[in-house]
């Protein structure tokens, strides 16, 4: 048990409750933010966590107005930054790849970095000097593809990303970019992580419906809305308890800063869906692929392992992901 207190900024989403869930398991005392802490159909999972009763406190908090973030950063050792899921559509629906740059970047791309910076503030403000951010494996996508990605040399291009429409994409790298300079300038040691899709059991409900889980889902009833054939490329993914691990890993190690892969080796969907074979009805599987699948990408995860995390590796998530949802939590998994 330890005094000191952490806080989780978007503490209801499938990363950031997992991050409360792994602090509190750790003894910590938690600050979790989300917009509407009086959402019962979000907290009662929260509060059922262990040891949440005694010290999780949740508190509505949204990333427009910085100064929502002072009470929750107060007295907080560390802020952890999951609270800004993609926006894939402009305010009056359009899907941002439609927009032109000047409504990309204003309506996509500019609400994630000025959020972040905001939530920045809120913990200057308050003396907080030790960040880890949420970003995602598409920032790390450069205009050149490089043979073994790093940390270093796997950085997105934003201005390549919105000449290609993709705002989406480009506001992790703006995220990162912003987060990066405003750390330096005030003093902050900053870490940056990188999952892209995760699996593994979910704190509450609606994690289920997130694109990563929903497929499973569909999977186990039969169906298959994403493939009809096996794709050439490749995937990777990690287990969320393995990511919210990697988190407070950065966090508790003192001398780690900036990016840190949060993913396990990529998979040719091949033997993807040759491991999912096991687990899931015929029916679901998409038709073979045609011809030889694409080289996976390769990372070079010396960063990622010396935070000192034993991470599972992807038969085994895909089997205790799997395995759980059969399991059919919150009554939510099998249709009727
Ligand atoms: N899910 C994935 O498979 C995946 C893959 C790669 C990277 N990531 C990255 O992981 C990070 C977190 O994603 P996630 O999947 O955990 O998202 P999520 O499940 O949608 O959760 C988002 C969290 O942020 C809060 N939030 C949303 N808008 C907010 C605002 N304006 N102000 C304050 N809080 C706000 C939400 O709270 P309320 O809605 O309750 O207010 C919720 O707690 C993102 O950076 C995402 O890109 C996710």
């Amino acid at each position: 048990m330890t005094d000191k207190i952490l806080c989780v900024a978007g503490a209801s989403g499938l990363v950031g409750s997992n991050i409360v869930k792994e602090a509190l398991e750790k003894g910590y005392q938690v600050h979790g933010t989300m917009r509407d802490a009086t959402d019962e159909s979000k907290t009662k999972y929260l509060m059922a966590l262990p040891g949440a009763s005694e010290r999780l406190t949740l508190y509505s908090a949204n990333a427009e107005n910085s100064e929502s973030f002072d009470k929750p950063l107060n007295k907080a050792d560390a802020v952890f930054i999951a609270c800004f899921p993609p926006i894939y559509s402009a305010q009056d629906g359009t899907p941002a790849k439609e927009l032109d740059r000047e409504r990309g970047y204003d309506e996509i791309i500019r609400p994630v970095k000025q959020g972040c910076l905001n939530v920045l503030n809120a913990a200057n403000r308050q003396g907080v000097k030790q960040v880890v951010l949420c970003s995602s494996t598409s920032s790390t996508n450069p205009p050149e593809p490089v043979e073994v990605k790093t940390e270093q040399n796997a950085v997105s291009d934003p201005e390549q990303q919105m000449a290609d429409n993709k705002y989406t994409s480009a506001e992790k790298i703006v995220m990162e970019n912003a987060a990066g300079e405003f750390c330096q300038t005030h003093g902050m040691r900053l870490c940056v992580m990188l999952p892209t899709m995760m699996t593994g059991p979910v704190v509450m409900p609606q994690h289920l419906e997130g694109e990563s889980h929903a497929r499973f889902v569909e999977l186990l009833n039969g169906k298959n809305t994403h493939h009809d054939k096996v794709p050439a490329g490749s995937i990777s993914m990690s287990h969320i308890g393995d990511v919210a691990k990697l988190f407070i890993a950065a966090y508790e190690s003192k001398n780690a800063q900036g990016r840190y892969f949060a993913v396990y080796d990529s998979w040719p969907w091949q033997a993807i869906y040759a491991e999912l074979a096991k687990h899931v009805p015929t029916e679901a599987l998409p038709k073979p692929l045609e011809g030889d699948p694409e080289t996976p990408t390769r990372f070079d995860f010396a960063r990622r392992n010396s935070l000192g995390i034993t991470m599972r590796d992807i038969p085994t998530t895909l089997e205790e992901t799997l395995n759980w949802l059969k399991t059919n939590p919150f009554d939510k998994v099998f249709e009727k």
